[in-house]
């Protein structure tokens, strides 16, 4: 005969060990990969000035602080390592926990961010964009 006593004593067990391996906290769109050195980003035209664009493949974005100066910096966000999905109005944004960086340094403007973007090595040669 069974015994219904056990089948709820598994049930919550087996629930609790779901709960315990849920991913709560880590971030939930960290890409798998990034792209190797002197690969191609883009073209200097594609980066608004002012602002920037984020390249997802390569998890870096590039900015134009001022017209004709680039930089660039990680998309992983220094928090919790969300990848950064917006820039506006002269700031690095992630969607996380609101984490806000400056175009110009990746400096932390806003939000729990412990530390700056660090910085990524690219050249522009003629209108290219290559990841150093
Ligand atoms: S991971 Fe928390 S603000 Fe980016």
């Amino acid at each position: 005969m069974e015994q219904p006593g056990r089948r709820v004593v598994l049930a919550v067990v087996l629930g609790a060990t779901a709960a315990g391996c849920s991913q709560y906290g880590e971030p939930k769109n960290k890409p798998s990969q990034t792209a190797p050195a002197n690969a191609v980003l883009g073209t200097t035209d594609e980066i608004p000035v002012g602002e920037g664009k984020i390249f997802d493949q390569s998890q870096v974005v590039v900015t134009q602080p001022v017209k004709g100066t680039f930089k660039a910096f990680s998309s992983t966000c220094t928090h919790q390592g969300c990848q950064v999905t917006t820039v506006a109005n002269g700031t690095i944004d992630c969607p996380c926990h609101g984490s806000k960086y400056s175009v110009k340094d990746g400096s932390v403007v806003a939000g729990p961010a412990p530390r700056p973007l660090p910085p990524k090595q690219i050249t522009v040669s003629g209108d290219s964009i290559t990841l150093s």
